[in-house]
């Protein structure tokens, strides 16, 4: 059983999570990595490879591809062809390359939000338009409205989808995503569809369903971006897969890369044969110890007056509501407490913040109590 609990020095390291916070008592809960140890078969495998001496650019060989392929299948029941895995080295590089594949100048992409902020951005950088369809909450959950959807989608050329969905954690069911696909394709819209958070799926009622896996002709009108990375918490070593089963499509995204983005290091492709070829329980008994984690932050949530949030299904990320406190600025606010979140305004959600509970318990327990205090000095 891996040991979760253990708490990593990462101060001292190029943590990005921690650089940030360094000089300051200010516990990092915001980008999206985990502070555990990565799995000892990943670790192996990169040893084994850096044992080897050489490290030149590196092409994917058929172990890779084979073992990418069964893992879809034995993930996801989904049959990916070989021909349509385009290799690239991360998720946000290849939503960029959707982006510049689809459709022409001006045109619209849609995105729900509150949204991960690079969907933001990505249209803006292939001289597109961002159409926003706000995400509405019934009190419980986050839904997507697809009356909006439906109205908008005439007006886009593509979709940005964001499942399981960063930050509200909700995991769409079959038929929330069916009734997208139906949309999208009666409106020619291609979905570009980020699935990087596919591991953490907390509710044992819920499934990751790959949206370009629930019908062949609709599959041919999307890009998928998925990567090992989030679950295994390698995402320092930047690997990523696109699938794209129209070749036209493929060839656009292809030649979209040519130039701009990097081979992808011998490391990554070592690092991702280990997490495809993983059938051990790790992935289960990571989210076991998420699954705590979440029913912690979420009964402290409920428990304390001026914050609200959503039931989190996947993701390790809890989107909490603070407009009830009346600060000016939360995220600012929570960081004179001694509490780095990310800022909801960079997700399009003003008076939110993000809070990654993807770290030891009692590191959680420490940032909770300091949230408690915050709150109730309000
Ligand atoms: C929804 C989503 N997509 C993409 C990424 C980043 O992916 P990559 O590091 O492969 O570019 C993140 C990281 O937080 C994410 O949450």
């Amino acid at each position: 059983m891996p040991n979760f609990s253990k708490r990593i020095d990462r101060s001292g390291s190029d943590s990005t999570k921690w650089t940030k916070y360094r000089d300051r008592d200010v516990i990092p809960f915001w980008v999206a990595d985990m502070d555990f140890e990565a799995p000892d078969f990943v670790l192996k495998a990169l040893h084994e490879r850096i044992e080897h001496g050489v490290l030149g650019y590196a092409e994917p060989q058929p172990a890779v591809i084979d073992a990418a392929c069964k893992w879809f299948w034995y993930r996801f029941n989904w049959n990916v062809d070989p021909d349509w895995i385009v290799w690239i080295p991360g998720v946000v590089p290849g939503l960029n390359i959707a982006a510049r594949a689809i459709g022409s100048e001006d045109d619209a992409l849609m995105t729900m939000t509150p949204v991960y902020p690079p969907f933001l951005s990505v249209p803006a950088n292939s001289n597109k338009r961002l159409l926003a369809s706000p995400l509405l909450y019934d009190g419980e959950k986050w839904h997507m409205d697809f009356d909006d959807i439906e109205n908008k989608a005439p007006s886009a050329s593509g979709l940005l989808l964001s499942n399981p969905q960063n930050p509200t954690g909700r995991v769409y069911s079959k038929s929330e995503l069916s009734k997208l696909a139906d949309i999208s394709l009666a409106n020619d819209v291609i979905v570009v569809s980020d699935e990087v958070h596919w591991g953490i799926v907390l509710d044992k009622n819920r499934k990751h369903v790959p949206i370009a896996s629930l019908n062949n002709e609709f599959a041919l009108k999307t890009i998928t971006l998925i990567a090992s990375t989030k679950t295994y918490n390698i995402a320092g070593v930047n690997c990523a897969l696109g699938v794209i089963p129209d070749s036209a499509l493929r060839e656009r995204f292809v030649e979209e890369t040519t130039g701009l983005v990097s081979h992808i290091s011998p490391l990554a492709y070592a690092a991702s044969l280990a997490t495809f070829l993983d059938q051990s329980s790790w992935v289960n008994d990571l989210i076991a110890y998420l699954r705590i984690n979440r029913d912690i932050l979420e009964h402290c949530v409920d428990e304390t007056p001026g914050l609200a949030m959503a039931h989190v299904e996947g993701t390790y990320l809890g989107w909490i509501d603070a407009r009830s406190l009346q600060v000016e600025d939360p995220a600012t606010f929570f960081e004179t407490h001694g509490l780095g979140f990310s800022n909801g305004v960079d997700f399009d959600g003003h008076g939110f913040v993000r809070f990654n509970f993807a770290c030891p318990r009692d590191l959680l327990l420490e940032g909770i109590e300091r949230l408690k205090k915050a709150a109730g000095s309000c």
